[in-house]
């Protein structure tokens, strides 16, 4: 069994992972500063550290095995209107977290990256040797960092992935009946939005352009479970070989436009969804649909909760048992 330090393992992503981990058997701290996570996102059984990825350095020590890296900001609106936070935080900080694993010697990375990377894509499904030229300073950010981590496995013999997220969905329950999910202050993604319709919370769902070239003109994006997601993780730090950079994109390979989410939506939580049609969303692609090729290849990975609709229940189930606790603390 091995010791991992888990960056942001208090938000959606990095806390579905330290669960996974926790799961099969490893020692996991989690380092996070609670600026967009929740305290109580940190799995039962993992050590606790409140502080920037700055400060891996007092964390880290020899006995670590690896590091999984979610710890970023990751709004791309907010990364328009203030660059600076993202170079600062997500490219800043993961250099003071290459030295830290350097000096103490923890030569194992994996690395959460973004479809963002890609920007418009050039054709579908996209593939991992296609062109990165991301269209958001938040995409740069994490484009800068996976040339900062080849660099490092290059010169230094760093073994290491960067998994290519595209659209993260769904909720997990971890072991002890923790029900761990997707939320947001202000919430900005598809499903979290409808559902807060679904609840009753928001009277109407945008439909940001139905003017796409796509069968419906609602843009199209590749949804994928937060725990088909966080399995790719553990593969990763098995596949991993000293002085190779692994980059693999992570989604199921089947697009679902923003409509079906919606009727999706429906069907599941048996609540009427009012949309209303609203101009497209600055930097918004048509369609982003993954190849996994890579990743079925090399790390033996195969997603299986592919469907919408369970990806939606699951969403479901999270949402409802965050309404209840937020309706529960106010009173
Ligand atoms: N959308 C709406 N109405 C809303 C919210 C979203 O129509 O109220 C649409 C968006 O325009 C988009 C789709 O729903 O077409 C999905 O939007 P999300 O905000 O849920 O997700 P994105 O595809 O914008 O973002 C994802 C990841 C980002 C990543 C980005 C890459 O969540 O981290 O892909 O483009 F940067």
């Amino acid at each position: 069994m091995s010791k991992y330090l888990v960056t942001g393992g208090a938000g959606y992503v990095g806390s579905v992972v330290a669960a996974h981990l926790l799961e099969a058997g490893h020692t996991v701290t989690v380092l996070d500063d609670l600026s967009t996570g929740f305290a109580e996102g940190v799995p039962a059984g993992a050590e606790f550290v409140e502080g920037r990825i700055q400060e891996a350095g007092r964390v880290l020590d020899g006995s670590y095995d690896g590091v999984l890296h979610f710890a970023a900001h990751s709004q791309v609106g907010e990364s328009v209107t203030d660059p600076d936070k993202y170079w600062r935080n997500n490219v800043g900080g993961t250099i003071e977290l290459l030295a830290a694993m350097r000096e103490s010697g923890v030569r194992k990375l994996v690395f959460s990256s973004t479809a963002a990377t890609y920007g418009e894509p050039v054709r579908t499904p996209i593939t991992e040797t296609d062109p990165t030229e991301p269209t958001s300073p938040y995409g740069a950010s994490k484009l800068a960092v996976d040339h900062m981590i080849g660099g490092e496995c290059r010169a230094h013999g760093l073994a290491a992935a960067s998994l290519r997220y595209f659209n993260v969905a769904g909720a997990y329950r971890s072991r002890e009946g923790t029900v761990l999910g997707e939320r947001h202050d202000p919430e900005s993604h598809l499903i979290p939005i409808v559902l807060q319709v679904a609840q009753g919370r928001r009277e109407s769902v945008s439909v940001f352009g139905e003017d796409y070239p796509t069968p419906d003109g609602t843009c199209v994006r590749d949804y994928i479970h937060v725990a088909d997601l966080a399995e790719a993780h553990l593969l990763a730090l098995d596949a991993a070989t000293g002085g190779e950079h692994l980059v693999c994109n992570l989604g199921n390979g089947n697009g679902f436009s923003v409509r079906e989410v919606i009727d999706t939506v429906r069907k599941v939580t048996g609540h009427p969804v009012p949309e209303v049609t609203a101009p497209r969303r600055g930097g918004d692609p048509a369609v982003l649909v993954a190849s996994a090729e890579r990743a079925r290849e090399r790390l033996g990975w195969q997603p299986s909760r592919s469907g919408l609709a369970g990806i939606v229940e699951d969403a479901w189930q999270f949402a409802q048992v965050a309404h209840q606790e937020q309706g529960a603390a106010r009173r």
